[in-house]
């Protein structure tokens, strides 16, 4: 019978909420048709016209320490690679599959240089496995929700012994977690309804595997997708009642939960949304819709304000390098996070309604009023008494900016406002950061 100990998974999972912001990484042989990491589902395209990649890749720039570099100047505390996606193509030197990096002419273990670089950057080192596998020979072809040969009835699944791909796809994981040193994080990808059976927990034999990952990597933590996919709900953690293929953090994709996560007991849950910075995590040659650098630093806010993470995701080309519009919103990232970083690490959701400036966060008697609209002479600060203020700064610059005075005020004794000094353009157009040291305990 499964125990769940509250105490060590608090324990577990405390540099997570303390991190707040990681990077996502897909990378394989999808980057060279270049149309993302679904492109053989998409396209029911067979396997022969996939392996030519395989003879193919050769990512002559890829340099896990450049990356490792961009995603620690960029303020990311934790990475997670794609060990293996959808496509079954590994990036690691498993010895039980041929289908893998070390026998491309890349013959490069990348998972092995991947960690090695984001351990000596001082980054979280997480690994993706997808639970789904096109390439397997028993992994279910027709029929199927997704494999790319779903409707073709020759790929009838006679003589598929999908336990022997469970053998397998656990035999994986004990390679990546025996073999890689210390794990951080393993982000299992996903579980789905499919007409003849779901593919849930129990399907993957996902007691078994989870026990296996905790044992090998005690203190690693693991995403919910063996019981829930970002559809159907929030898994066991939810109910107060974890089962043991629990997750230990939510982890919705493409959306920021409105009101951060809470359990059925309305605690406030672990979580992370990933998010693409364009629309495919694959590298995907014809997709330039980027998301603006601005909105991906007040996203990262809006995630730490209701209490979550922000997993960004870099698709690198096909000879391993990032897109140059993913760099240029890294760099914008830093440059803002170099200043204002003690707003999002370790903060959280600050216990005030949603001011209309911006966003509040929080981390103990340091409240944080991220300001996207300035306002016309001293900015109210909502829920606030000036009692409960020590002191306030622009955090950027350190300088002092003090309770406002003027006359101005006066008809509204009930709200305390900032005087944010006499130029009505404020300092930081994407995000100026206010930070109010509050007397403890007063709010
Ligand atoms: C989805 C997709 C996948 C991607 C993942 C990231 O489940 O199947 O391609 O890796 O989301 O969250």
């Amino acid at each position: 019978m499964y125990r769940f100990d509250r105490a060590d998974y608090e324990r577990r999972v405390a540099w997570f909420r303390e991190a707040r912001l990681g990077m996502f990484l897909h990378w394989g042989l999808y980057a060279i048709p270049a149309r993302g990491e679904w492109v053989r589902s998409n396209e029911e395209m067979p396997e022969e016209a996939y392996l030519p990649y395989f003879d193919e890749f050769d990512p002559v720039d890829f340099d896990p320490r450049r990356w490792a570099r961009m995603a620690k100047a960029a303020g990311m505390r934790y990475m997670v690679l794609t060990a293996k996606h959808h496509d079954g193509f590994c990036l690691f030197d498993s010895r039980l599959t041929d289908f893998k990096s070390t026998n491309t002419p890349c013959h490069r273990d990348i998972v092995a240089e991947y960690v090695a670089a984001a351990r000596e950057e001082g980054l979280g080192v997480g690994l993706y496995y997808s639970l789904l596998d096109w390439h397997h020979p028993d992994y279910p072809h027709f029929g199927d929700r997704h494999h790319p040969l779903r409707h073709d009835p020759a790929a009838a699944n006679g003589g598929r012994n999908f336990d022997r791909y469970l053998d397998y796809l656990h035999g994986q994981v004990r390679e990546l977690c025996t073999n890689y040193g210390k794990i951080d994080l393993m982000w299992f990808d996903f579980s789905y309804d499919n007409p003849d059976r779901p593919m849930r927990a129990e399907t993957w034999r996902g007691e078994e595997l989870v026990t296996m990952v905790r044992r090998l990597q005690p203190d690693i933590l693991i995403d919910n997708r063996l019981e829930v996919s970002g559809e159907g709900g929030f898994g066991s953690l939810w109910t107060g009642e974890p089962g043991p293929c629990h997750g230990d953090f939510v982890c919705p994709e493409q959306l920021i939960p409105p009101e951060g996560v809470r359990d059925r007991a309305g605690r406030d849950m672990v979580w992370e949304a990933c998010v693409t910075m364009n629309n495919h995590w694959g590298y995907c040659r014809e997709d330039s819709f980027y998301k603006p650098a601005s909105m991906v630093i007040r996203k990262l806010v809006e995630c730490v304000s209701k209490g979550g993470n922000l997993l960004l995701n870099v698709g690198p080309d096909a000879r391993g390098n990032f897109p140059p519009q993913a760099e240029e919103i890294l760099r914008a990232l830093g440059a803002w996070i170099a200043k204002n970083g003690d707003s999002v690490y370790g903060c959280g959701k600050a216990g005030l309604p949603k001011p209309e400036f911006g966003r509040y966060t929080r981390k103990g008697d340091r409240l944080f009023c991220h300001i996207y609209e300035n306002s016309v002479g001293p900015l109210p600060l909502p829920g606030l008494r000036a009692e409960d203020i020590a002191g306030m700064r622009l955090l950027a610059t350190g300088a002092e900016a003090p309770i406002a005075r003027s006359w101005v005020c006066s008809n509204y004794p009930d709200t305390v406002f900032a005087d944010l000094g006499q130029d009505p353009v404020l300092p930081d157009p994407v995000d100026t950061v206010l930070e109010i040291k509050l007397r403890r305990n007063s709010i």
